[in-house]
């Protein structure tokens, strides 16, 4: 393989003849022996084995970036090698317990500017725009800021908010719009199809005095946990322009002694709003205290890991579905 790598000379000599698409070849009888294939991956200089990006030291990464832009690259302003290094389906960094890390923590569910940032630096460009519309302590917010995006966060609880503005002046950070009000109403504030990136982190489903202060507790709290995620859900899919992406962090748990996973429940209510899901990244949060909840008699996990849901705008395939269940539908 690397022989023929080499004899390809420059970047205009990158051709593309094959019609199957990429997510094919690993399952292709021609890749080993195919052109297209080798020149993709010359294309990212796995001769040289591409370099792992170090998000943690390199964040906000405003460095002076040292790589030509490849023109192709239409998504973000990463290098072959931060690309390749995003796409791993696992990771676990321990994040620098900065940016204001003494406020946001008193937030239950608080996470990293280091970790929504690198969602943000793959799925936009600068001056590009965000949603948040679970923003808690605005993490996503501190990041699309440092990153040079424009953003626009919902919070129902003002503590969370007030920690946001405290933490802005601290740090001498850009104060994006953060609006106290349910996310419900996002929608008269977002036009639609104005959007470029969403992240999803939504509160506890078995905690509903997160998600509905004022509410009576519900008898069946999944399922109107799961009803008010798709009406949110609905509402981003209105406000996200088409191909582009929404990130949803979902954790699995327990309920009644049992674990549940929680993926698949998020995946249907996105799919209902019209997104299609593309792939998760599994997030190890290292900072998650362990508790003996068992101990010494039963297993009982400590669920220290999210799966964070990547999912796309994408008209002509979402309709193309609709077509097809249709089609089936009339067949009956
Ligand atoms: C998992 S937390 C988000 C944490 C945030 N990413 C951070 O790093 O601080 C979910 C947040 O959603 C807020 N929330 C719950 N229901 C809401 C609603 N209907 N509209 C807006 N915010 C809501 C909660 O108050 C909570 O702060």
């Amino acid at each position: 393989m690397s022989k023929d790598l080499k004899d390809v000379k420059s970047e205009e000599e990158l051709s593309f003849y094959c019609r199957s698409p990429i997510y094919m070849c690993p399952s292709c009888t021609h890749a080993e022996n195919c052109r297209d294939l080798l020149n993709l991956l010359r294309t990212f200089r796995v001769e040289e084995k591409a370099p792992e990006f170090d998000y943690m030291t390199n964040f906000p990464f405003l460095n002076e970036r040292t790589f030509k832009q490849d023109k192709k690259n239409k998504m973000n302003e990463l290098s072959s090698g931060e690309w390749l290094t995003f796409t791993r389906t696992v990771f676990n960094p321990k994040f620098p317990h900065i940016l204001g890390h003494d406020m946001r923590r008193h937030h239950p569910d608080y996470k990293s500017p280091h970790l929504i940032g690198q969602l943000i630096a793959f799925f936009t460009k600068q001056g590009d725009h965000i949603v948040d519309p679970f923003a808690g302590t605005g993490t996503s917010l501190l990041s699309a800021s440092l990153l040079g995006r424009d953003a626009i966060g919902f919070e129902i609880n003002q503590d969370w908010i007030d920690i946001y503005y405290k933490i802005c002046k601290q740090e001498s950070i850009e104060r994006q719009k953060l609006v106290f009000g349910d996310s419900a109403y996002m929608t008269a504030y977002i036009p639609p199809d104005t959007i470029d990136f969403i992240v999803v982190d939504p509160p506890d489903p078995l905690t509903p005095e997160e998600w509905m202060p004022e509410a009576e507790p519900p008898e069946k709290p999944l399922e109107e946990y799961f009803d008010f995620i798709r009406q949110v859900l609905v509402n981003c899919y209105k406000g996200l322009k088409n191909k582009k992406y929404i990130a949803v962090f979902t954790r699995n748990l327990y309920n009644k002694s049992r674990y549940v996973f929680m993926a698949p429940y998020f995946t249907s209510v996105a799919e209902d709003a019209g997104f299609i899901l593309k792939g998760e990244k599994i997030w190890e949060n290292k900072a998650e205290k362990l508790r003996p909840y068992g101990y010494p008699h039963t297993y009982v996990p400590n669920i220290v890991h999210y799966s964070i849901l990547i999912f796309r705008k994408d008209e002509a395939e979402t309709g193309a579905a609709k077509r097809k269940e249709g089609a089936k539908l009339k067949l009956r």
